[in-house]
């Protein structure tokens, strides 16, 4: 099996599954506890169908949106993910340049593997920042002092991890950050002897964006729930998200709002959007999926704030259903992470043409001409 096989997500998480040591494919592959919110993020799609509208003379649909006040040309957009040097030796520099090239946002980690300089220095693309508050406030400041003056567009403030999920396929696997060998993972990595000499051979893991501040985690391996745990503020609060609206004054999301109640208070706080998410299942089981959720929310701010829906897209079909309850953008992790996985940057800008060409041919199918075209009459419930 090779990139030019891989047509789908089930394609593109074979190959990474055939590419990677075993506690590295967990790590993305999985969720929390029994991990039913991972897989209802996906399932809940299935809820409602598309009506097209026929004869419609599309022509050439327009893909483009606008999020964070930023003209995309794709209404999807990678979502931030931790340590993407473990997937590929060139980690977030394949995906940002991958991004650029189609003209969406890259977003960026706390936890990346490449600094913000780094980044900003291959990449003219628009870029997302996503925060962790640490517990260490002059960290906070320090990360977004940085993004300030290396031309980061957006930041986003994760609110939905306070503390670590229970991945118990991390504890199976003992997924270290950088990867430990145990007598388990060794068997792994010898069974993985490319990516093992691609690891060894390219510039060292670290976590880039804290290495200089703090040596937890980037020197000594650590399992990331403990690495969470310890460095970031479980009494994180409105004041806080309050905080960093203001230090960083400008496009900003709360990424994790889930109800009704905070969706309003992120209005309220200034906020110019919210990311609808639960952390890709990763975090609270048993919680509501962001597409479930979406009619709720779009009834409550629609209008109001950007919405952008993040968890368990896999199709262009999902997005489209997604932008037709009114969300203004999507984003996605594991989607571009097996991709990462699987072939490089490469690999990622093969899912995002066929992201984008499922994207187009359904909205010619629908009978839409623009996203703004899409909306609820395009959707039934079963
Ligand atoms: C995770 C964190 C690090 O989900 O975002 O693993």
């Amino acid at each position: 099996m090779n990139l030019n096989d891989c047509y789908n997500f089930d394609d593109f998480r074979k190959l990474a599954k055939k590419n990677l040591p075993a506690p590295i494919f967990h790590y993305i592959d999985g969720g929390a506890d029994d991990e039913t919110t991972l897989k209802r993020n996906t399932e809940s799609f299935l809820k409602c169908d598309l009506v097209p509208n026929i004869l419609a003379s599309v022509g050439e649909p327009d893909l483009s949106t606008t999020v964070f006040g930023q003209k995309i040309d794709l209404p999807i957009f990678l979502s931030p993910t931790a340590m993407q040097r473990l997937y590929h030796h060139d980690g977030d520099k394949a995906s940002a340049r991958a991004a650029e090239k189609f003209g969406t946002f890259y977003s960026m980690s706390t936890m990346a593997t490449s600094s913000i300089e780094e980044i900003a220095n291959i990449s003219g693309g628009p870029k997302l920042f996503q925060l962790y508050i640490h517990k260490d406030q002059g960290l906070t400041d320090n990360l977004i002092d940085r993004c300030k003056s290396s031309g980061f567009k957006a930041m986003c403030l994760t609110v939905d991890t306070v503390v670590a999920g229970n991945r118990e396929r991390d504890h199976r696997w003992g997924f270290t950050t950088p990867p430990k060998l145990t007598l388990k993972s060794l068997m792994s990595f010898a069974m993985h002897p490319k990516w093992s000499f691609n690891y060894l051979t390219h510039e060292k893991f670290q976590l880039s964006n804290v290495s200089h501040w703090t040596k937890k985690g980037s020197s000594i391996a650590k399992g990331v729930m403990e690495y969470i745990n310890e460095q970031y503020d479980p009494a994180m609060s409105w004041k806080d998200a309050e905080y960093v609206v203001k230090k960083w004054g400008g496009p900003f999301a709360l990424k994790g709002v889930m109800s009704v109640e905070d969706a309003k208070r992120a209005v309220e706080i200034g906020a110019s959007a919210i990311m609808l998410s639960n952390h890709g299942g990763r975090q609270l089981d048993g919680s509501r999926s962001p597409f479930d959720q979406l009619p709720a929310i779009t009834d409550a701010v629609g209008g109001k704030i950007e919405i952008i829906l993040d968890g368990g897209i896999r199709r262009g079909t999902h997005v489209l259903k997604a932008l037709s309850l009114g969300a203004t953008a999507c984003s996605f992790g594991k989607g571009f992470l097996f991709a990462l996985g699987a072939g490089g940057q490469k690999g990622v800008e093969q899912m995002l043409t066929r992201m984008r060409d499922e994207i187009r041919r359904d909205m010619i199918l629908l009978g839409c001409k623009s996203i703004k075209e899409l909306n609820k009459t395009k959707i039934a419930y079963r």
